[in-house]
């Protein structure tokens, strides 16, 4: 019997990566992206089927919604990182992160629900990232619409329960994307990881291992969890110290 698995931001990155490794596990996958090229190449490559979704947008969270019949598998991965300090966020800037960030979740869950209830099973995994967890300097806008998806989390998780479907989180430490790839400025050397106690940068497959994991019967017990995959890095924060306490 096919399953169904549905990924939104496909189109590349993360989200491409999980959507190999869910394919690979078997399901047939709907690789969703707000660029409909990008979603269609994502299909091609995986012999899933394309669909054109902007998680910013209500109306296109619904008609793709609509062009489900069945899901077992939901995750969230659709996600953008401007890099702007704190005083110079402007309220579009602000509101545009947390539309797609967090609001975009929302209504991919509240969308997908009667499908991965109907299910049995159901499974839901949205990607947030370390930054839930600890701030850096010019990403005030992005940390705080992760932390709030990661405690959109927690709240599915039990008010989802009843129907069978577990929520869970993986939250990445730094992984190299054509995302992040954009966003290193130039000079700068990415290959090198002095503070990630593993010693490397992440790559999607890193990610999307575990939520092969938290999407399986294995984990069949486990839900509201935000699993950090960063190598170690949050737990160094006394290389940092001794990095910046040592004499020039
Ligand atoms: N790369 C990292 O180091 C890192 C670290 C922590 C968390 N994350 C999270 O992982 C997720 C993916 O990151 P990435 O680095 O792969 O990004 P990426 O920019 O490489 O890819 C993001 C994909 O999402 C699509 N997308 C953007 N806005 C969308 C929207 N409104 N609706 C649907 N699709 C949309 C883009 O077209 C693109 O295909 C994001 O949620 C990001 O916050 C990434």
């Amino acid at each position: 019997m096919t399953r169904y698995a549905l990924v939104t931001g496909a189109g590349q990155g993360i989200g491409f990566g999980i959507a190999k490794r869910l394919t690979d596990d078997g399901y047939h996958v709907y690789t969703t992206d707000y660029d409909e090229e990008l979603a269609k190449a994502a299909a091609q490559k995986l012999g899933g089927t394309a669909l054109q979704l902007d998680v910013g947008n209500p109306e296109s969270v619904k008609a793709a919604a609509a062009k489900v019949p069945e899901l077992a598998v939901l995750v969230n991965s659709a996600g953008i990182y401007p890099w702007s300090p704190l005083l110079s966020i402007s309220v579009e800037e602000f509101d545009r992160v947390f539309s797609i960030n967090v609001r975009g979740n929302l209504l991919c869950m509240q969308a997908f629900h009667p499908q991965l209830a109907a299910d049995g099973k159901g499974a839901i995994v949205n990607i947030t990232s370390m930054s839930a967890l600890a701030p850096a300097v010019g990403v005030g806008s992005y940390a705080a619409s992760k932390a709030a998806a990661a405690m959109l989390i927690q709240q599915a998780s039990i008010e989802f329960a009843p129907d069978g479907i577990r929520v869970n989180g993986v939250a990445p430490g730094s992984v190299q994307t054509e995302g992040t790839n954009r966003a290193i400025k130039e000079g700068d050397e990415p290959q090198k990881a002095p503070f990630i106690p593993l010693g490397r940068l992440a790559g999607p497959a890193d990610m999307a291992s575990v939520v092969s994991f938290l999407a399986s019967d294995d984990a069949g017990y486990v839900t509201g969890q935000n699993i950090v995959v960063d190598g170690g890095f949050l737990n160094n924060t006394f290389a940092l110290y001794r990095h910046v306490s040592q004499p020039a």
